[in-house]
């Protein structure tokens, strides 16, 4: 590489800062609407709407508010969102997960209303069972094996109502893998799969249990959810789901986890989103709305961040107001 041996007085980078125009022209990173994700949580029965207690501006909708919330982010430009469900009953195993349900109802409807939307699901099992763990329980812990079979069939019933991609975020080994495998098997080979690769064990997604009643009734998440120490870790469980045939890679939380999106973004050519969790927008949502901070400039900064980090995409409960945002400018 070739050095820049000038110095000062000769080089002055602020002659690069002096105007708009300048400063358009050399910005290496861009944040469009395009890619953004819009998250959101659909509950059983009609015109339902309930508000979420830790995440200002986010509701829990019924199918039919959701699809008028999906045609609107259509509308504005929004390409994607992801849907997560709140099931009528929990059961022992979660099997409202993979029964026709708020996400398979609202998939049907939004399908229709705004066929270019892709409609991304969350694939898991936490909402669904009463235990609140991701799998299927064995004595104090989750049983890897026997859970895959029941994410491949949830994964199926969302293909089969008109997913486009489906996100396992269950951390078990070889779910991606088992998903792929019962997709191809029933003609699904179209959709694709959105790894939550590097998914940590971390406290900010409080505000999500509360919001989507998935907290675990008891223990933790720690034998599933990587340890947030780790970096090296990552890498292993993105190569792995990389070669289980992951279309996507995702990095969760995001907000301080940007190292390593950078790392990722260096290793795999996979494209890869960021998730800009519950309990970061919670943070900006609480000290802007105690006038702290400036909520639009934070956030299309924060979002910006993860761009510049390696993220092609980002899913974010902001992202409405961002699209807004992005479209004022
Ligand atoms: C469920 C799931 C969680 C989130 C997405 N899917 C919670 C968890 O793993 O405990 C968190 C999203 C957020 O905090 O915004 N497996
Ligand atoms: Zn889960």
């Amino acid at each position: 590489m070739l050095t820049m041996k000038a110095s000062f007085p000769v080089a002055r980078p602020r002659r690069l800062r002096r105007n708009n125009s300048i400063r358009d022209l050399v910005r290496e990173t861009a944040l469009r609407v395009e890619d953004l994700v819009y998250p959101l949580f659909v509950i059983p029965g009609i015109q339902q709407r309930e508000t979420v207690a830790f995440m200002p501006g986010v509701e829990r909708l019924s199918p039919d508010l959701a699809v008028e919330l999906c045609v609107g982010a259509w509308r504005s430009g929004v390409k994607a969102v992801l849907l997560f469900g709140l099931p009528e009953h929990k059961d022992p195993q979660g099997r409202s997960a993979w029964e026709d349900g708020p996400v398979q109802q609202a998939l049907r409807l939004i399908r229709q209303a705004a066929p270019g939307l892709m409609l991304i699901t969350d694939v898991c099992l936490c909402q669904y069972a009463e235990h609140g763990h991701c799998g299927v329980l064995c004595g104090d812990g989750v049983d890897n094996d026997r859970t895959l079979a029941l994410l491949a069939k949830v994964a199926l019933s969302h293909a089969r109502a008109g997913a486009d991609v489906v996100a396992p975020a269950a951390m078990m080994d070889g779910q991606v893998a088992a998903i792929r495998r019962a997709l191809d098997a029933d003609g699904f080979q179209h959709v694709s799969v959105m790894s939550y690769a590097v998914k940590y064990a971390s406290a900010f997604y409080g505000p999500f249990r509360d919001a989507a009643n998935s907290a675990p009734a008891g223990g933790d998440r720690k034998h599933y959810q990587m340890d947030p120490a780790n970096l090296r870790e990552a890498m292993r469980e993105a190569e792995l789901d990389a070669a289980e045939g992951a279309d996507f890679l995702m990095v969760k939380p995001a907000m301080v986890y940007l190292d390593v999106l950078r790392k990722l973004r260096d290793r795999f050519d996979l494209p890869m989103a960021a998730y800009n969790v519950s309990g970061e927008y919670a943070m900006v949502k609480a000290a802007a709305a105690n006038g702290w901070i400036d909520e639009r400039s934070v956030v299309l900064e924060t979002l910006l961040s993860m761009k510049r980090a390696g993220a092609d995409m980002i899913i974010s409960y902001h992202a409405l107001d961002a699209t807004r945002w992005l479209q004022e400018t």
